[in-house]
């Protein structure tokens, strides 16, 4: 049987369409069972609409305004999620830092695609941090989201890793459209290797099972 993945992307959602591809090739035997976004223009919504998988765009901005909590929104959405009781949920350029509440009711099932070499480069920024920093080599990393609020979010357990060479005539959107190519190969690999059950997660630390 398939394996169920919820992805949230909040924003063009190329690794969405990674995931959507590695699914229709079958090189994941998985399927994307929804998508949400949080963001009206988040072009992952159409990739998911072209790829007939149903979608929810549930921004957090009317929640406050009628005077609730982010926790409530969070609980809102895990709800949704577990509706779908999914194999993984993966965040795919999802702008938007879960309460732990949402996190430890999925602990060890939501994965993260992080634009940097971690623990080199946290936050929204990595790309542009790496240029202006000067590094020769940044990377991809996928992970295991923890509980822990922000910081938490770039320092889960590692599944994979990949280095990207920075070449001295780089701009951001050369740099990242390398990035990107890695991230589109990396994270259905990471995500295969979670639904198959080949991770063994010892604190920190993930390896491969025997
Ligand atoms: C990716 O670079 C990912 O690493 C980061 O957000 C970006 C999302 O890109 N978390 P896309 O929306 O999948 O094209």
């Amino acid at each position: 049987m398939k394996k169920r993945l919820v992805v949230f992307a909040s924003g063009n959602g190329s690794n969405l369409q990674a995931l959507i591809d590695a699914c229709a090739q079958q090189r994941l035997h998985a399927e994307v069972a929804l998508v949400i976004t949080n963001r009206r223009t988040a072009y992952a919504a159409e990739r998911a609409a072209q790829a007939g998988i149903p979608h929810r765009y549930e921004p957090l901005r009317p929640w406050l305004q009628n005077g609730k909590e982010r926790a409530d929104y969070d609980a809102y959405l895990a709800e949704i999620v577990a509706e779908q009781q999914p194999h993984a949920i993966v965040l795919a350029g999802w702008m938007h830092v879960f309460a732990d509440l949402f996190i430890e009711r999925f602990y060890g099932r939501i994965l993260n695609v992080h634009p940097a070499l971690l623990p080199a480069f946290p936050g929204a920024h990595a790309i542009s941090d790496a240029l202006a920093y000067g590094v020769k080599v940044t990377g991809v990393t996928v992970m295991y989201i923890w509980p822990g609020g922000l910081l938490s979010y770039d320092n889960g357990p590692i599944i994979l890793q990949e280095v990207v060479p920075v070449y001295d005539d780089d701009d951001e959107d050369t740099l990242a459209a390398r990035i990107h190519g890695v991230e589109h190969r990396l994270l259905p690999e990471a995500v295969r290797l979670h639904i198959e059950e080949k991770l063994e997660v010892h604190g920190r630390h993930v390896r491969l099972r025997p």
